[in-house]
């Protein structure tokens, strides 16, 4: 399948299309990205066209979700490569606003607060990144008024404060899950991995080999589960690791010593300059 997708500038024009399928009786997929695409958004796109019919990505490097020693500059904005993708995968709209068109007046008063849970793990590591993310989100969702929007399992913590969102503020959308993409060696695809030099990159992949680890040891609890994780990052100098937890699925708080049952491990790392998440679904036992 391939189509040109229409690239929609501004809100009003967005509003427009989206009013024009709603007449046609047509039901809308939204993905919202940072573009500098990969094959993990194409599979947002994949099980957006089993969703609804028409399927609407966003591409927008949203500032106010990064801090000031941030690599806002240095992200990747690679648009017309992103079409080309887009239009393999046939995307119907492309939204790409520019930042005066999102915040015609800086950035907004208004701000979703992503409480607690905001302020935890990558909250820590990137103070507001949350509140930034989820008011983008909102306005995003405010403007495509999509049936289903789709989110990366690999940002768990954002999949959840995402989730909470819709909850809490009544938006009448189905958020959407998406599994993780990898490399052959376990890599989690990222838009940050092109920044990784070679030596990096093969370290890169100690984190999914960590979590891999924390998942076999799972069966007999969390400290045989952290332990496992650790023993694997152990010897791989050029991973600096921030956090490694284990969190509660409904909560995303960390899970207490003797908890059995569903858990995410969660891991962190700088790798020179560039920061790589992951994580992983584990079952704690014993
Ligand atoms: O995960 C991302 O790409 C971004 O945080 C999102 C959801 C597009 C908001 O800017």
């Amino acid at each position: 399948m391939s189509t040109v997708p229409i690239v929609i500038d501004t809100i009003a024009g967005m509003r427009e299309a989206v009013a024009t399928e709603r007449a046609a009786g047509r039901t809308i997929a939204l993905t919202p990205t940072l573009g500098a695409l990969h094959d993990g958004h194409l599979a947002h796109v994949a099980r957006a066209t089993e969703l609804a019919d028409v399927r609407v990505v966003s591409i927008f490097v949203n500032p106010t979700q990064f801090g000031a020693s941030e690599d806002l500059d240095r992200y990747p904005r690679t648009l017309d490569a992103d079409l080309a993708k887009l239009a393999a995968a046939g995307v119907d709209y492309v939204f790409a606003p520019s930042v005066a068109e999102m915040y015609p007046t800086g950035p907004t008063d208004t701000v979703v607060a992503a409480g607690k849970v905001g302020t935890l793990f990558e909250g820590t590591a990137r103070p507001g990144h949350f509140d930034g993310v989820l008011t983008v989100v909102a306005k995003l969702l405010g403007i495509v008024t999509p049936d289903v929007a789709t989110f990366g399992q690999k940002d768990a913590q954002q999949l959840f404060l995402v989730r909470r969102m819709v909850v809490d503020l009544d938006i009448p959308v189905r958020i959407e899950a998406i599994d993780t993409v990898r490399e052959d060696d376990g890599l989690a695809l990222s838009s940050r991995n092109r920044f990784l030099d070679p030596k990096e990159r093969r370290a890169a992949r100690t984190l999914s080999v960590a979590l891999e680890a924390a998942a076999s040891s799972a069966d007999s609890g969390l400290d045989a589960a952290l332990a496992a994780a650790q023993g694997a990052l152990m010897g791989e100098s050029l991973v600096k690791l921030d956090y490694l937890k284990v969190v509660h699925p409904r909560t995303f708080l960390p899970v207490d010593d003797d908890y059995r049952g569903p858990a995410i491990a969660i891991i962190a790392a700088q790798l020179g300059g560039t920061r790589l998440i992951d994580n992983e679904m584990i079952w704690l036992g014993n």
